[in-house]
């Protein structure tokens, strides 16, 4: 049989037209947003690769599971599915729903951590990170050093140094290790999977230890499938039975359903300790809302049901891996410089090499990001050091692809765009700061051109 190509595997029923600006129109709209394309309007934004979370195009099953959403302030029908959904894949006994994953990290953090804690994770989420320390704990980014390097290729460059996590706990000692995290596929660190063995291996030296393992599990369907293609002995497994197996080495998990949930808004906090449940949802109706609704309506509760599985089936997960590889795929053979192989949900562009003549307390990222959006109307995201500030160990800028929203001929023009801005990159300018917030400085910072 011919190779033939990977297509779409929906077809559009409904259209959200997108409308073209002109350069001297950008230029101006940019000024205007100091230069933080956070601050732009979604309307001035052509192609939106700010993120893959909350962005999804919803299928027509989730549309209708809608329209049964049960609005009861307590015990409504919508949660027990939502809830059952949840276990099936997650397999976990208490399922505590959020408004989103950070709600889910805070409320995990408040319960289990405190001043002089420390929580390994192959590589922190920026709010996971700043949830963890906001309880005054520190939070370890525990990577394999071929992660260090955006052009080393390895199958599973998510993975946790598990010499390094096993050194962390010995030295630290145990006693101020209150949870190991596992982020699938790694976010921070490329979009990049984390291996079944690697699971093991780190839940091995929690068993040692007796630390709860929990997974941040807002990729864990892309995960899957990475694994079923890369892993020797999961080519037969399906997605879903290869989440299963993941997710019974946990202790529980959190969850951001904006992402593999196929869902606009929603995520979850999971855990098999009655105990820490209990207090879990005490904190739950502090702020969010009654454990059957958490903060989300009971159409949220459906969608997401509905999404999970969707979001395990195959076709879509082919699909889905193989358009973030093509783009990655051209940008490699054009010589454009990104972190190698591409990742699951996003292409992340290596600014430092892409922009050598930009030191980073200029912001190579931010400088470049702003370039695609001055160039095409582009919106991407830099994860470097005005995000981590000096815990930052890459420049980068992530194109991250919403789910099931743009087509090849979208990608196709993102990449002329981003050869373009290639080819005259000598000509880009740094930036510096002209305010910003304590914490989380991405989202509000301004910037000016030096
Ligand atoms: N963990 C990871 C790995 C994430 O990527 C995110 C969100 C969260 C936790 C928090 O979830 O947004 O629902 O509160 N990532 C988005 C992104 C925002 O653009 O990567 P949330």
């Amino acid at each position: 049989m011919p190779e033939r190509t990977i297509i779409e595997p929906f077809r559009i029923k409904s259209v959200e037209p997108i409308r073209r600006t002109t350069r001297a129109e950008r230029e101006r709209l940019l000024e205007a947003a100091g230069h933080n394309l956070f601050l732009l309007e979604s309307d001035h934004i052509l192609i939106d690769l700010l993120t893959d979370s909350g962005t999804s195009a919803m299928s027509t099953e989730q549309w209708a599971a809608m329209m049964r959403g049960d609005e009861s302030y307590a015990g409504s029908p919508s949660f027990t599915r939502f809830r059952d959904a949840v276990r099936g894949i997650f397999g976990f006994e208490h399922v505590i729903p959020t408004h989103q994953g950070r709600a889910a990290e805070r409320i995990l953090f408040s319960v289990m951590c405190k001043k002089g804690d420390f929580v390994p994770n192959n590589a922190h989420f920026d709010t996971t990170r700043a949830n963890c320390e906001y309880t005054g704990a520190q939070a370890i980014d525990l990577p394999i050093p071929e992660a260090r390097n955006p052009a080393q290729i390895h199958p599973f460059k998510g993975n946790m140094d598990v010499a390094a996590l096993e050194e962390l706990v010995t030295r630290v000692g145990a006693v101020h290790v209150p949870l190991v995290m596992l982020t699938v596929t790694n976010n921070s660190g490329g979009g990049q999977p984390v291996s079944m063995a690697n699971v093991r291996a780190v839940k091995a030296v929690c068993s040692r230890h007796q630390i709860p393992l929990y997974i941040d599990a807002c990729r864990f369907a892309e995960n899957a499938y990475f694994i079923k293609m890369r892993e020797p002995g999961y080519q037969h497994r399906t997605p879903k039975e290869i989440a299963q197996e993941m997710f019974a080495l946990a202790d529980g998990c959190t969850m951001s359903a904006k992402k593999d949930g196929l869902a606009n808004i929603g995520g979850f906090l999971c855990t098999n300790d009655a105990q820490l449940a209990g207090q879990e949802k005490d904190l739950l109706i502090l702020t969010e809302g009654f454990p059957t609704y958490g903060g989300l309506a009971g159409r949220d509760l459906e969608a997401i049901a509905v999404g999970l599985d969707e979001a395990l089936e195959e076709d879509y997960l082919q699909y889905r891996i193989a358009s973030v590889g093509y783009l990655g795929d051209h940008l490699i053979k054009a010589g454009v410089p990104i972190l190698q192989p591409p990742g699951g949900h996003a292409i992340y562009l290596d600014a430092r090499a892409f922009l050598p003549h930009i030191p980073v307390e200029q912001f190579p990222g931010v400088a470049l990001a702003n370039e695609l959006y001055l160039e095409g109307g582009i919106r991407s995201v830099e994860i470097g050091t005005l995000m981590f500030g000096v815990h930052a160990k890459n420049e980068l800028v992530r194109l991250a692809i919403p789910r099931r929203v743009y087509t090849q001929s979208h990608i196709d023009y993102v990449i002329e765009i981003l050869l373009d801005v290639f080819a005259r990159r000598a000509d880009i300018r740094g930036l510096s700061i002209v305010s910003q917030a304590p914490f989380l400085r991405h989202f509000s910072a301004r910037l000016k051109p030096v």
